[in-house]
């Protein structure tokens, strides 16, 4: 089989012509440019003694102090600066390089205005269900839309716009902190919350509510952890085993909300009295509250079971301290005059 020269020769001239064909644009924007701020694109090539023209969307660049074109010979290259950028600079972009022999497009780049998110900073946030907990953040309604990472207790979640993250109770919590990082256009943020078991410091687990036989009690426990993720409460009675009466029905009935829950308890009597304990359980950890309650017969309502010779002791008792500080006072303002 015999070479045909004509092809020979096309071979040959493409082999040549090759390293012509590059003429590249690039760009630090890589796409999107804030409104009002510069980019910068630039634009080399291998045709020798080039010289360049610019194009965006197929047509000569239109006149106007915010295009600026710095062209080195001996590169060869070219750098078309656009500053400030706004929404009337969005398009494609082209430049040629040419000689007195050859005319070389490069690559189209495309530029547009970026738009930040709804919300200036990026969102932490939770939602508590009874088993599990919904982590999420959010840092949505950008363009082109943001990056977004969620780390917790060591694991990290990525995703664009908003990442969420269902944590199931039954797992226990080492680290935790939720962190949430947005990086849109290289404009970064981020949030964070640091979960607590729920706490209450203001409870006292000492303190006795007194009620009487046949009235309705109520014992409440609120909680002031800041970030508690809405735990959820369970309620007990010492008998003085535990019994759950979360769900008691007839006498107990328990109505909890995000920081707060009441066991109500109706028509007390003697079997109800004593101790109870709440216990408030979130994906951190647990903490049980303790209340007393202390159950006064009808017969003698106020008495709390002291005699009526007790009652009058004490009340000869009141009286005789009146007296001596009666006479204390008599000898403390004769001092003073
Ligand atoms: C684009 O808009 C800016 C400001 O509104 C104006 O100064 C500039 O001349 C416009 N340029 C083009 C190419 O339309
Ligand atoms: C938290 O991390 C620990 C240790 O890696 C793991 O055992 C546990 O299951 C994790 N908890 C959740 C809720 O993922």
């Amino acid at each position: 089989m015999e070479l045909n020269p004509v092809f020979c020769i096309c071979v040959l001239l493409s082999v040549i012509l090759a390293p012509a064909s590059a003429t590249e644009l690039t760009s630090n924007a890589n796409g999107w440019v804030w409104e009002g701020e510069a980019v910068s694109l630039y634009c080399s090539t291998q045709l020798i003694a080039a010289s360049f023209f610019w194009h965006v969307d197929g047509d000569l660049l239109p006149g106007g102090d915010e295009y600026q074109i710095f062209e080195d010979p001996l590169g060869p290259n070219s750098t078309l600066i656009i500053s400030p950028f706004f929404r009337n600079h969005t398009g494609s972009y082209t430049c040629f390089a040419y000689n007195s022999t050859l005319n070389e497009a490069s690559n189209a780049l495309n530029l547009s205005v970026a738009k930040p998110p709804s919300n200036p900073i990026i969102d932490c946030k939770s939602e508590a269900y009874t088993e599990q907990v919904l982590l999420g953040c959010s840092w949505a309604g950008g363009q082109p839309s943001a990056n977004v990472k969620l780390s917790f207790n060591g694991t990290v979640k990525e995703g664009q716009d908003e990442v969420n993250w269902t944590v199931s109770l039954d797992y226990e919590v080492q680290q935790p902190e939720l962190i949430c990082q947005g990086d849109q256009v290289g404009k970064k943020s981020e949030c964070k919350i640091v979960y607590e078991r729920p706490l209450s410091s203001n409870h006292d687990n000492n303190a006795v509510t007194s009620v009487t036989e046949g009235e309705n009690a109520k014992l409440t426990v609120t909680l002031n952890t800041q970030n508690s993720l809405h735990p959820t409460f369970s309620w007990f009675h010492l008998n003085p085993d535990p019994v759950d009466i979360t769900n008691g029905g007839g006498k107990f009935k328990v109505e909890s909300g995000h920081s707060q829950s009441s066991l109500l308890i109706s028509n007390v009597t003697q079997s109800e009295k004593g101790t109870y304990e709440c216990r408030a359980r979130n994906i951190i950890g647990s903490t049980t509250f303790k209340l007393n309650l202390e159950v006064k017969s009808q017969e003698s309502p106020g008495s709390s079971g002291l005699s009526g010779g007790a009652i009058a002791g004490i009340v000869i008792g009141v009286l005789a301290g009146v007296a001596l500080i009666g006479v204390g006072g008599f000898f403390l303002v004769k001092k003073v005059f």
